[in-house]
């Protein structure tokens, strides 16, 4: 065996038993600090030999990037920065999402302006209390939602909030195929739930036809194709609420209960289990979030960045 193939088959070992190493090659200086290894779950990988807070180098970036495609959820542990290193590392996949001022989301303030940086926790200036959220994806009910997110944690509890992620594509095609040809055109107004807040009401599953829209419609595809991968996925919250277009009533809120039920499986989650210095990165299009409640009296302080996203297709 000469001396490359025997690393070749090194490298296949190691793939087999560890995930995948990578190895790259900077001005002749040699790198294989980067380890990607999946979870045993439907999405998600942890990412070892980075460190967030500094540049990274290109080839870096692009396994990076590609890993996310992959994975949808890319986990990085022990990551310690400031503000602003956190920003600069968000922005070698995107810009910062910033909705238009009529549009609300978590973290808005009473003019429509969001921060770059939002604080998920359960402590004094966080926005997103103890309560369960139902599984979603960010600013879904908007004309250009997020495309990725970011969560850094900072305090976490011992036990309880842990964040869910499905994936959307196993959801999708796990459908049978007359499911998929009737659903394959249809679109999906997803209503504001922070409209929803402000204006009050009781909050349905599906919209009430006899009752005035609760914000704006912007619809998007119920079936949508992922921008990078081209991959089909299901578009569709587990409890916000929605309606779809020139669907009557009885028919459309029965087969959006039917399918909320399909992708409800739990075979469809990985399950985070936080610790202090983890940073999720989530693909928002083929990924929906969840976490259950969790105890009041634990601390729970993560940082998010999301962003911003083309209009679904
Ligand atoms: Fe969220």
């Amino acid at each position: 065996m000469t001396v490359s193939a025997s690393r070749i088959a090194q490298r296949v070992k190691d793939t087999v038993q560890n995930g995948f190493n990578y190895y790259g090659k900077i001005n002749g200086k040699k790198y294989d600090s980067l380890t990607i290894i999946p979870t045993d779950g439907p999405v998600g990988a942890v990412v070892t030999g980075i460190d967030v807070s500094k540049p990274l180098k290109p080839w870096e970036i692009l396994e990076i990037k590609q890993a996310f495609k992959d994975y949808l959820i890319l986990i990085f542990k022990n990551q310690s920065f400031t503000d602003e290193q956190y920003l600069d590392f968000a922005s070698y996949f995107g810009s910062v999402f910033y909705p238009s001022p009529d549009v609300p989301v978590l973290a808005s303030d009473p003019y429509g302006n969001t921060p770059a940086i939002v604080l998920v926790a359960n402590v004094e200036g966080g926005y997103t209390g103890t309560g369960e959220l139902s599984a979603h994806s960010d600013h879904h009910w908007t004309p250009y939602p997020s495309k990725a997110s970011f969560l850094h944690a900072l305090e976490v509890p011992l036990s309880g909030g842990d964040t869910y992620w499905s994936n959307q594509y196993q959801v999708y095609d796990d459908l049978d195929d007359d499911t998929k040809a009737h659903i394959e055109h249809l679109k999906l107004i997803t209503y504001n739930p922070f409209v929803r807040r402000i204006k009050g009401g009781e909050h349905v599953l599906y919209r009430n036809p006899e009752l005035p829209p609760i914000s704006d419609a912007f619809p998007h595809p119920l079936v949508a194709t992922h921008p990078e991968t081209g991959k089909k996925f299901l578009y569709l919250d587990a409890e916000t609420e929605v309606e779809l277009v020139g669907v009557r009533y009885e028919e459309g809120s029965a087969l959006i209960a039917k399918l909320r039920a399909h992708a409800s499986n739990p075979k469809y989650f990985y399950q985070h289990k936080w610790s202090v210095g983890d940073v999720v990165l989530w693909d928002n299009y083929a990924t929906l979030h969840y976490r259950p409640a969790f105890d009041p009296d634990t601390r729970r302080v993560l940082k998010r960045i999301s962003l911003a996203g083309g209009r679904p297709f």
